[in-house]
């Protein structure tokens, strides 16, 4: 199953979109937090720690951030665990990464959901913050997922999710779609950071709806499998292994 269908006028078979997504994040990676931190307008940094805080993240467990990124929710977690030695980084760019590596002294590791390098049962946490629907497979990530964590161990996905309702959706379409864009390019004068955050809305515009994902992570073998929405706009998938 597809976190949403391939984006041909970006990659010609599905084959060439990690390539393709390796590149957009490479190029972008320097602008990345400063356009989500307007964007979101500043909230992303204590929504992040907050939210790993209420799904049972705490001192001495072993944590998995996949698709780190810049290490926005790595960081988060360096602070309520008091420190980043437990926590492990997986990233397919380069890019980010580096960026990453600048904030916390962290085990990086150049990877892909998909295919993890790490032995089973390695983690007790395991999380993945707007990034679901870059992955090529869910059935492949969450069986990942599933091996990796340990018997009781929990995931923690958080996404963007396109509102229900009419005007929620219009609202949506119009911030994420115009003006995120074109005010990235304006701020940042930057067409590769513009790129991203158009592909960040085509793809969260074609993403698969909840209930695929929650079926999917319940196929892999997890239990006590949840959504929670929040505000109409970001949901907090949840599971147990
Ligand atoms: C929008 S950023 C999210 C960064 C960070 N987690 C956050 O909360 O802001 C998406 C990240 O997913 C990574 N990514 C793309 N494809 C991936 C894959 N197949 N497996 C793991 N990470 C992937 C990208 O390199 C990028 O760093």
């Amino acid at each position: 199953m597809l976190p949403h269908p391939p984006l041909t006028e970006h990659y010609p078979t599905l084959a060439a979109k990690p390539a393709f997504v390796n590149r957009l994040f490479d190029a972008g990676a320097k602008h990345y937090d400063g356009v989500v931190d307007w964007g979101f307008l500043c909230s992303g940094s204590y929504y992040r720690r907050w939210v790993q805080r209420r799904h049972g993240l705490k001192p001495g467990l072993r944590v998995l951030d996949v698709a780190c990124g810049t290490g926005l929710v790595a960081v988060e977690a360096a602070r309520i665990l008091g420190g980043a030695e437990n926590i492990t980084c997986l990233d397919p760019s380069e890019g980010m990464l580096a960026e990453a590596r600048k904030k916390l002294a962290a085990t990086f590791v150049l990877g892909r959901a998909e295919e993890m390098p790490f032995p089973a049962e390695s983690f007790d946490f395991l999380t993945m913050g707007y990034a679901l629907r870059h992955v090529t497979s869910l059935e492949e990530t969450f069986r990942e997922y599933h091996r990796v964590l340990r018997p009781g161990g929990k995931v923690l996905i958080l996404e963007v999710t396109k509102p229900s309702g009419r005007l929620g959706r219009a609202l949506f379409h119009l911030y994420f779609g115009r003006i995120y864009p074109a005010l990235t390019q304006l701020f940042t004068r930057s067409r590769e950071a513009r790129d991203m955050m158009k592909y960040y809305w085509e793809t969260m515009d074609a993403c698969v709806p909840p209930e695929v994902v929650l079926q999917a992570l319940q196929a892999a073998g997890f239990r006590e499998v949840q959504r929670l929405p929040m505000l109409g706009l970001f949901s907090e998938y949840s599971a147990v292994r």
